[in-house]
């Protein structure tokens, strides 16, 4: 790996690599990192919908635990992997709501069977059955009709605004490469530094 300047070219360059032909795979999930109110750790992976100089941005049920999570701390972790060419990016930043238009945008690209789902789901609420679940998303169809399906009020997006961005290549003998771009005091350039794998 080249020290590179800028820490998004790098990235968009192994992201596109990876959805060129992702076999399989889901070039796209990346694991998001929360802490709990007690300062305990908690991990899921999301989908990332979006990336440029601003931030990583995916979507979710702005009441779930991890929302949650994020409002009492913002700062949080996305770490990916990309098996076939063993390589990781890990960020750490602190997340942010997306503004409403861009969550309707997006919202607004969905399947419609996937904004009625939004509707329909407690996210991470118990669930009594499977039938309960169906039976939300026909009564969300057929309070929608033929009508659009709007955003629901409680879900939205987040953009993590990265501090650090580390990227991981796998190397022989398990001499990986390293690179992590660190935000300057300023906030508007990277600085780049070697680690030691
Ligand atoms: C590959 C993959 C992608 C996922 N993408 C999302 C996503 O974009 N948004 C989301 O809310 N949940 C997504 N999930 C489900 C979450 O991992 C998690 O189960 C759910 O959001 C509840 O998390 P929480 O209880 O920590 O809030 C995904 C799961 C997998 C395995």
């Amino acid at each position: 790996m080249r020290v590179a300047e800028d820490p998004f070219d790098r990235f968009r360059e192994w992201y596109e690599e990876a959805c060129r032909d992702p076999r399989g795979e889901v070039p796209e999930a990346m694991c998001l990192s929360t802490v709990d109110e007690k300062g305990r750790p908690d991990a899921r992976f999301v989908l990332l919908k979006g990336f440029d100089e601003r931030g990583f941005v995916f979507y979710t049920n702005t009441n779930s635990p991890k929302a949650r999570q994020m409002e009492g701390n913002p700062a949080v972790a996305l770490t990916i992997y990309w098996e076939r060419f063993r390589r990781q990016v890990r960020i750490r930043g602190r997340a942010e709501p997306v503004s409403e238009k861009e969550a309707d945008e997006y919202f607004a690209t969905r399947p419609r069977v996937s904004r009625l789902g939004a509707w329909a789901s407690e996210q991470s609420q118990p669930l009594k059955s499977r039938f309960t679940l169906l039976r939300r998303v026909a009564v969300a169809a057929r309070r929608f009709g033929t009508g659009e399906v709007p955003r629901p009020p409680f879900w939205s997006g987040y953009r993590v605004v990265p501090e650090t961005i580390e990227f991981w290549s796998e190397g022989v003998f398990r001499l990986n490469d390293r690179i992590i771009f660190r935000r300057d005091q300023e906030g508007r350039g990277w600085s780049a530094t070697r680690l030691y794998p």
